[in-house]
């Protein structure tokens, strides 16, 4: 037997209900390597490594460690295995001090752990590791990149001798992310591994001696230290293609030519946004969309794509800067004031931010809308009739799987469940339409229903904002595409200029 590797996993599948999150992934990590992992939104990144974690358990395959075959059906078994993981969202508890979240999941408590001895254990790792942190300070107080050094001495302590790290830089200044390169270096001479989840460009080209990029699901290729170069490395997570995905997979629409109106229907004017813990916010973001146009915007996530939308929806989210519809200004306007001005919405995450679940469709329909004269009575109350009516029609027009109106929303499968969402967006009529992600997850032939929807809009003279993971689908429907990495506007392409590798290349901080 082979002990090349420390870890392999082997023909890994998983499916989440109809998406293949996972197709027949084969991985394996040598040891004091930091490899790095990437990949679009969605490629699968985070659930192969929650496999290998035990946090979810694979459909098929195989999980090798020093060449034997283990099974890991929990956190519990994987760090027995050496194994531990620094999650992309920070599982450590706020209100409890550094040190009670590293003894968090040990085995023993506060009574029956050592803890003079195993606190002065934590002291030697954080030093000889370079992770130094107060221990006894509540975690909520700690900025984001302690909270990191926690995680990793935490999975340290507990034996790991191979980290995944899944985005750890998302939310570090580039202070702290050179200071967690320095220590990730350090581990790596002592002997520990690790797979390193990133987005960054920079990031791989400094930090990791070997890679490997997903797609869709699939193994695109690894390049080894010597191979990485920023070329092959767009061309792998952008351009080329794994046979049956890109070809048959992408939807096919006629974009007939653009017709654009005189002046911008949306006008976003040197527009600053505060960031989150997930995000950049956005910083001097200046662009004008027109009617009869769709103007895309690539980026990955957290780079400012969600305040881009949310901003516009709700504009008091401004810190500074101007947002025009149709010439007006809507700062510091609710957001029911914005949709009067003939704007809709459709946001990213159709489960929390579009639908109440437990409501029929019927209601679903008249989210948003409830203050519209058409679906009043006396000013007051709701025209249930009239609201009928309408999510009939769409559920007609939208084909929209489903027994009748009053069906609760939650019983429908994704695809249909998202043709409620955009029929509804469309019930009044508009000039401009902002859509998050309005795709993601969804069969083809939905897809392909959506986009054509998109398309109606735009011959209609309306002005669409297009923010969509999917870098292939932006390029086959968008007239301009702008990309936005690290909370600004890094450039913008006109359809003729489109080009896979410069968008790539931007979206990723080159
Ligand atoms: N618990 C889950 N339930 C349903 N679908 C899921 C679940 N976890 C992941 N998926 C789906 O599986 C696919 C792969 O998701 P995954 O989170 O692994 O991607 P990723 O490469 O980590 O993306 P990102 O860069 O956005 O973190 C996506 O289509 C996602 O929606
Ligand atoms: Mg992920």
């Amino acid at each position: 037997m082979s002990n090349e590797y420390l870890v392999e996993l082997k023909g890994v599948g998983k499916t989440f209900g109809s998406v293949v999150a996972l197709d027949n992934v084969d991985f394996s990590v040598r040891k004091g390597e930091i490899q790095g992992l990437l990949g679009e939104n969605g490629a699968g990144k985070s659930t192969l490594m929650n496999i290998l974690y035990g946090l979810y358990s694979p459909d098929k395959g195989d999980i090798l460690i020093e060449g034997h075959k283990v099974k890991i059906a929990s956190p519990c078994d994987s760090i027995k295995h050496g194994v531990g993981m620094v999650h992309q969202i920070s599982t450590l508890v706020p209100e409890f001090t550094a040190l009670e979240n590293i003894f968090l999941g040990t085995e023993g408590n506060k009574y029956t752990l050592p803890l003079k001895e195993e606190r002065k254990k934590i002291e030697q790792t954080s030093r000889d590791y370079g992770l130094e942190f107060p221990l006894d300070v509540k975690v909520r107080e700690l900025p984001a990149g302690v909270k990191q050094k926690i995680e990793i001495v935490r999975a340290l302590y507990k034996g790991a001798g191979l980290i995944i790290l899944d985005e750890p830089t998302t939310s570090l200044v580039e202070s702290e992310f050179q200071q967690l390169l320095k220590s990730l270096k350090s581990l790596v001479g002592k002997g520990v591994t690790f797979v390193l989840i990133t987005h960054k460009i920079k990031e791989v080209m400094e930090a990791c001696s070997s890679l490997t990029v997903m797609r869709k699901g699939k193994i695109q290729g690894s390049l080894t230290k010597q191979e990485i170069s920023k070329e092959k490395l767009v061309k792998l997570m952008f351009m080329e293609k794994n046979i049956e995905v890109t070809e048959s997979a992408l939807p096919k629409v006629e974009l007939p030519p653009a017709k654009l109106s005189g002046k911008p229907v949306c006008e976003l004017k040197r527009v600053f946004v505060e960031g989150g813990e997930k995000s950049h916010g956005l910083k001097d973001i200046s662009l004008a969309v027109y009617g009869g146009e769709i103007f895309g915007i690539a980026s990955v996530s957290g780079n400012g794509e969600h305040e881009l939308a949310t901003t516009i929806i709700n504009p008091s989210m401004l810190a500074r800067g101007d947002i025009l519809v149709s010439g007006k200004s809507i700062k510091n306007r609710p957001t029911l004031d914005v949709f009067k001005e003939r704007v809709s919405y459709t946001p990213e995450d159709r489960i929390k931010e579009a639908i109440l679940p437990d409501g029929s469709i019927k209601e679903n329909v008249l989210l948003g809308h409830h203050a519209e004269k058409k679906f009043l009575k006396g000013n007051i109350f709701i025209d249930w009739a009239k609201v009928k009516t309408d999510a009939k029609k769409i559920i007609n027009e939208y084909n929209v799987m489903a027994p009748d109106e009053e069906i609760e929303i939650r019983r429908l499968s994704g695809g249909n469940i998202q043709r409620v969402i955009i029929g509804r967006a469309f019930i009044s009529p508009i000039d401009f339409l902002v859509t998050h992600n309005p795709t993601s997850g969804l069969d083809i032939s939905t897809v392909e229903f959506i986009f054509n929807k998109l398309v109606e809009i735009r011959s209609q003279g309306g002005a669409i904002l297009w923010i969509n993971e999917d870098l292939d689908e932006l390029m086959i429907l968008s007239d301009r595409i702008g990309v936005l990495n690290n909370g600004e506007l890094k450039g913008i392409f006109k359809r003729e200029e489109f080009d896979k590798y410069k968008i790539g290349l931007l979206m990723i901080g080159g």
